[in-house]
């Protein structure tokens, strides 16, 4: 069995998907995650299990925050979301699956992020744009705009046309349809966990690709509020082990990201009682040459190390492995900087301050 992470996100028990709700509120890092209590692997119905933490570095895991108990959640339960702070309360947004295994968007409300209540007005958008039948349509991440209204953006497909939709509100109760903002028949069939946020003088769009293995993809561009101009496609996380990833503003002002690390593809632990866990939290900015960054906040930097036994820095190539693969090989002129930050079973190693970050879980 693998010893339990020291400085992530990490259930006790049962399984752990995608990070929700990041926020910091009331003096707090709040981060919600997918969860199914009793399992290791995905299992139905998902829960949203709920952690807290002073340093972005230790976290405390407290009691569930949403269950699957309302009608419209009776299937697969309550999918992915995210949270914001109004008038001093917190909003959580989240997809809910209901019978037929329609997917809706739903509101549960918080005084003192601890004890959630379900909005009676549930759903609060009853079906996809694009499809009625709202099978794939999910993982509502809502922002305030510049002019005090919200905008929310959620994963959608049909019949392989992939795209992320935008709505609008100005109260976070009625949400009013504001088209597409980008789509595709390239990136699988529906793009998950989108997240859309400023970075530098352009706007990042990011989401989660189906097509293959843990890829995340962000599109850097412009948004206007209404509409999206995507510019230049960039992939800054290569995995192995890195999916779904959210971002948050907190009361600093740095944009955090996180992303979900699971042993993809590796031997399923016959002796496991949990798996899954939440990658380091990392500050998202754009670089002089353009790239996104990734890199790990400051509340990490003194856990990081220039040198791990996964990481090879030859001559001619720096190489870093999880043992057995290679997981990523780069001429060792394009490598400035290399920053390893390890726990007791992962491994996240960034090279030139975050243009390029490597996550990987150890084999049990
Ligand atoms: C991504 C995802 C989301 C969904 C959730 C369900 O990993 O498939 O699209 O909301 O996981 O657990």
């Amino acid at each position: 069995m693998l010893p339990k992470l020291q400085y992530h996100v990490e259930p006790q028990k049962g399984w752990l998907n995608d990070p929700n709700g990041l926020c910091y509120f009331k003096g707090k890092y709040h981060a919600f995650f997918q969860h199914h209590p009793e399992a290791t692997q995905w299992t139905a119905p998902m829960h949203w299990a709920h952690a807290v933490s002073e340093d972005l570095i230790h976290w405390e895991e407290l009691p569930l925050a949403l269950v699957p108990d309302m009608p419209y959640e009776s299937t697969l339960g309550c999918f992915s979301g995210s949270a914001v702070e109004k008038d001093g309360k917190l909003y959580l947004f989240y997809t809910a699956v209901g019978e037929n295994l329609a997917q809706t968007q739903c509101l549960a409300t918080s005084e003192d992020g601890l004890h959630f209540v379900k909005h009676s007005g549930n759903p609060i958008i009853p079906q996809s744009p694009v499809d009625p039948q709202s099978l794939d349509f999910r993982d509502p991440k809502v922002f305030p705009w510049e002019d005090g209204t919200y905008r929310m953006v959620c994963g959608v497909g049909r019949d392989g046309l992939a795209a992320v939709v935008l709505y609008k509100s100005s109260d976070l109760l009625h949400w009013e349809y504001a088209g597409k903002l980008f789509e595709t028949r390239e990136m699988g069939p529906v793009l998950e966990c989108p997240d859309l946020f400023p970075a530098g003088d352009k706007w990042a769009l990011c989401f989660s690709r189906m097509d293959q293995p843990q890829c995340v993809q962000f599109v850097l561009g412009q948004f206007d509020g209404e509409h999206f101009t995507p510019e230049d496609f960039q992939r800054p996380a290569v995995g192995p082990n890195f999916y779904a990833p959210q971002s948050f503003v907190d009361h600093k002002g740095r944009r955090i990201l996180m992303g979900w690390m699971t042993p993809w593809g590796q031997p399923e632990d016959p002796e496991a009682v949990r798996c899954g866990c939440l990658t380091v939290p990392m500050e998202v900015s754009l670089n002089d040459a353009g790239n996104l960054c990734l890199y790990p906040v400051e509340e990490a930097q003194g856990y990081l190390t220039q040198e791990d036994p996964h990481v090879e820095q030859g001559q001619w190539i720096v190489k870093v492995t999880d043992g057995k693969h290679i997981l990523l090989e780069r001429p060792a002129k394009d490598v400035r900087d290399v920053k390893v930050f390890a726990d007791t079973h992962t491994c996240e190693v960034f090279l030139n301050g975050g243009e390029t970050v490597c996550s990987f879980y150890f084999e049990p």
